[in-house]
């Protein structure tokens, strides 16, 4: 009885082990994905570790061997820009797991050297690094993003730093800019591209006469300097660069593996 237990066991074991190896489908990646993702609990507060490191350690704990673990977190890392539904699984689990810089963007700080403060957005605001920098440089500042767990860990960080910030949930596809309305945008690595002709007659209408925006991001590919600045006519463009990969290497990760595009534009 006790070796036709063992046996059983042992096929059961085999078998598990053989679908941990196995390489796994884009539909099992996914979902297997979004089931870590729902078991996640928020880090300790002052604990940080990204989502590369908890999201490895849970699939090895699984017997998932390392190279494959590292396959399907990269996979995962392709799928998830399929859709801003399933962006938002990704980082609403990735500020869960502490996610990103929490020093304000060096660009920002440059850009607003003896700059009036008045009203800012920040869109995509992540954990607000950016919009408690601002409030706490006497910037009326409001701050969105599709991430509820991001809002959550912004408010409670500007509470620590004793600032006031608006919060919103929403996404750039549904959020109201508004007409006349802000001193500043920012988009801080926010999931706008500088090419996307969309967004900057958007800005456009939404800043005041002189007011400014302050793009960060890493790109893909070589930027096309005739489109972007096509795109971003009516703005006086201050500064423009893009920069190899590596060149920023205080931000978020992808700018130390791809180039960064920095832009500061102001309208006319
Ligand atoms: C790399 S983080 C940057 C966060 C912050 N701007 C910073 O620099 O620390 C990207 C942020 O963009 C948000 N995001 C991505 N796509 C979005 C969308 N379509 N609408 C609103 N927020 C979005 C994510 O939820 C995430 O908080």
């Amino acid at each position: 009885m006790q070796i036709q237990a063992w046996l059983g066991c042992l096929v059961i074991c085999a078998g598990l082990s053989v679908a941990q190896t196995a390489p796994a489908t884009d539909e099992q990646i996914w979902a297997e994905f979004e089931t870590f993702t729902k078991e996640l609990t928020p880090q300790p507060p002052g604990e940080s570790a990204g989502m590369r490191v908890r999201y490895l350690e849970a699939l090895k704990a699984k017997g998932v061997p390392e190279p494959e673990a590292v396959r399907r977190f990269e996979r995962m890392n392709v799928l998830r820009r399929a859709t801003v539904d399933r962006e938002k699984v990704y980082w609403d689990a990735s500020f869960k797991s502490g996610g990103g810089p929490s020093t304000p963007l060096r660009l920002l700080q440059e850009a607003l050297y003896k700059v009036k403060p008045g009203r800012a957005l920040d869109a995509g605001m992540g954990r607000g690094r950016n919009t408690i920098y601002l409030a706490s440089t006497g910037w009326e500042a409001t701050g969105y993003d599709m991430s509820a767990d991001a809002l959550k860990v912004a408010q409670g960080e500007a509470a620590k730093a004793g600032v006031k910030i608006r919060t919103l949930e929403a996404k750039h596809e549904n959020f109201d800019f508004g007409e006349n309305q802000w001193d500043l945008i920012v988009c801080a690595y926010c999931y706008m591209q500088p090419e996307d002709a969309q967004w900057p007659p958007v800005f456009l209408k939404a800043l005041k006469k002189g007011g400014l925006v302050v793009f960060q991001t890493s790109v893909g590919g070589q930027p096309s300097w005739s489109g972007l600045s096509e795109n971003w006519k009516g703005f006086h463009i201050l500064r423009m660069e893009d920069l190899d990969a590596g060149v920023v290497d205080n931000d978020w990760v992808p700018s130390r593996r791809f180039r960064t595009v920095a832009l500061v534009a102001r309208k006319e």
